[in-house]
């Protein structure tokens, strides 16, 4: 039996008329994370929120902010997205042409550093800089939208992934993100997944707490 992965809801795919409502549902779920997705529009080909909506729900539940951001230039804003109240922060690799420094600008505030890959990017990219991440994240669909179909390909990622992970004596763990369900929740664990992301599996079922727990559970 695999151990139970952390799991991390994404708000992207949440009531906004009632944000408040479904951040107090999560915080009394068995969420671990929750997953707060910023788009700029020109990273990705959607715009979703900012510091404005994240700032007024940190003080509505204790639980990890993980904040993806798919953003460009994510160095200019690394530490107003701490002060909103991140705790982990991760940018695109794709993004950072300076990798290694926006790294060690994100563990400077404090936060866990995050680096996330686009589909088409290897992981084999992160090989110089994985003793340095604390939270790797694989991108399972194209990232702008919720509610996309899991990349198959991801699974051979991860396992990837894992490999140089272990070879390196790195900590990071793997955060998977797009597509995530039932079907393949279980798969991805055994791969060496850590963190599960799943914004329209969980929202969009009928009970969203009962829905976070069968994930966890289903190891
Ligand atoms: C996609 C976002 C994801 C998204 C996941 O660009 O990064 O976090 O909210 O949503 P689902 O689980 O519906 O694919
Ligand atoms: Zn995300």
């Amino acid at each position: 039996m695999e151990k139970s992965p952390l799991i991390a809801p994404s708000i992207l795919s949440a009531d906004f008329t009632r944000l408040d409502k479904d951040i107090k549902m999560l915080d009394s779920s068995a969420a671990d994370w929750i997953h707060i997705d910023v788009m700029d529009g020109v990273f990705v080909p959607n715009i979703s929120f900012g510091f404005s909506v994240i700032e007024p729900i940190r003080s509505l539940t204790k639980k990890v902010f993980d904040v993806h951001l798919m953003i460009v230039q994510p160095e200019k804003y690394i530490e107003r997205f701490r002060q909103a109240g991140a705790d982990v922060i991760t940018v695109h690799q794709e993004a950072c042409p300076h990798l290694h420094r926006v790294i060690g600008q994100i563990k400077d505030t404090g936060a866990k550093a995050g680096v996330a890959l686009n589909p088409h990017t290897p992981v084999e990219s992160l090989s110089e800089v994985i003793q340095d991440i604390d939270v790797v994240l694989i991108m399972s669909v194209n990232p702008g939208f919720g509610g996309q179909s899991f990349i198959e390909n991801t699974y051979n990622k991860v396992a990837k992934l894992s490999r140089l992970i272990a070879a390196s004596g790195s900590k990071a763990v793997i955060e998977i993100d797009g597509g995530v369900n039932a079907g393949n929740a279980q798969r991805l664990v055994k791969q060496g997944a850590d963190v599960l992301v799943a914004g329209n599996f969980v929202f969009k079922s009928g009970d969203p707490v009962k829905t976070i727990q069968e994930l966890k559970d289903l190891q």
